[in-house]
């Protein structure tokens, strides 16, 4: 740290919720490691928070080996990172006996294999210096039935999981551990072309947030004991009742 304030590092930082995540932070921080594939958007994002903070850019595929490693390279030399956050994810849409395999495997290697190593890199280093925060980034979806995108509802169950068992094994450290479950979010996640069979309109207005009061849920939270972070009060009672449930209740 080069002064008091902490560095963080957020994935998935050029869009949606990510690029809250480093609007939101940049007060509290000093540095902001950002990192994404477009280039473009990150630097609009540290043109957007200079003077507040120093925002990073660092352009990672995350579903590569290569990526991975500039983006551990960059936790070592522009950190170490007091604040990791897992945020990067997409997901295909469809029927998993028809779909692609190889991207159903990129987006294991996005949430899973980079948040491993990610998390396995800042560790020793939060330990060393006392202290640390981690979000990994799921979805109300861990707890549902996700037809369709079955990979990526898998993937968030094991977000789920493994960030429960990461709390109790750093609780004595004094790292914090966050698993945030956002529900349908306004962002561009479900515009990509995988999602072209996704109908936005469909889903209830009830279900959707905006991106700024899940990320102020999720900071605000910190330190309050829950690893699952379940933002709004309808995303709550999705994960306890299921959709058919809620949407009968919204009738
Ligand atoms: N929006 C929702 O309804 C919703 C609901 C539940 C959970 N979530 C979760 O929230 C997180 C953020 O998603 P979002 O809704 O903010 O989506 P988004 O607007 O599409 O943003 C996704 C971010 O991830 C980055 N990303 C995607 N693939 C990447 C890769 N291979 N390597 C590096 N970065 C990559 C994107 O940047 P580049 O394209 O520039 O690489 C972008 O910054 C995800 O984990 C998502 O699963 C979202």
């Amino acid at each position: 740290m080069s002064d008091n304030r902490p560095t963080a590092l957020v994935t998935g930082a050029s869009a949606g919720l990510g690029e809250e995540y480093c609007r939101q932070l940049a007060e509290r921080c000093d540095t902001i490691i950002a990192v994404a594939r477009r280039e473009d958007r990150l630097r609009a994002l540290q043109a957007e928070l200079a003077g507040t903070t120093r925002l990073v850019p660092v352009v990672a595929d995350l579903a590569t080996v290569e990526g991975v490693t500039r983006t551990v390279e960059a936790l070592r030399q522009q950190g170490p990172a007091d604040i990791l956050i897992n945020n990067a994810g997409f997901s295909t849409f469809g029927d998993f006996g028809r779909s692609v395999l190889e991207d159903e495997l990129r987006v294991v290697r996005l949430q899973i294999d980079a948040t491993l190593e990610l998390v396995r890199a800042a560790v020793p280093f939060m330990r060393e210096r006392g202290g640390g925060e981690i979000i990994n980034v799921a979805s109300v979806g861990a707890f549902l039935n996700m037809k369709q995108t079955a990979v990526y509802g898998g993937c968030k169950a094991f977000l789920v999981s493994f960030s429960r068992a990461l709390q109790a094994e750093l609780a004595s450290d004094n790292i914090r551990v966050q698993c945030l479950c956002p529900g349908l979010t306004r962002t561009e996640i479900h515009d990509t072309a995988y999602f072209e069979g996704f109908d936005k309109a469909r889903m209830p207005a009830e279900l959707w947030m905006d991106a700024a009061p899940v990320v102020a849920a999720s900071l605000a939270a910190l330190g309050q004991g829950e690893v699952v972070v379940l933002p709004g009060s309808v995303n709550g009672q999705l994960a306890r009742e299921g959709l058919q449930q809620l949407l009968q209740s919204l009738q």
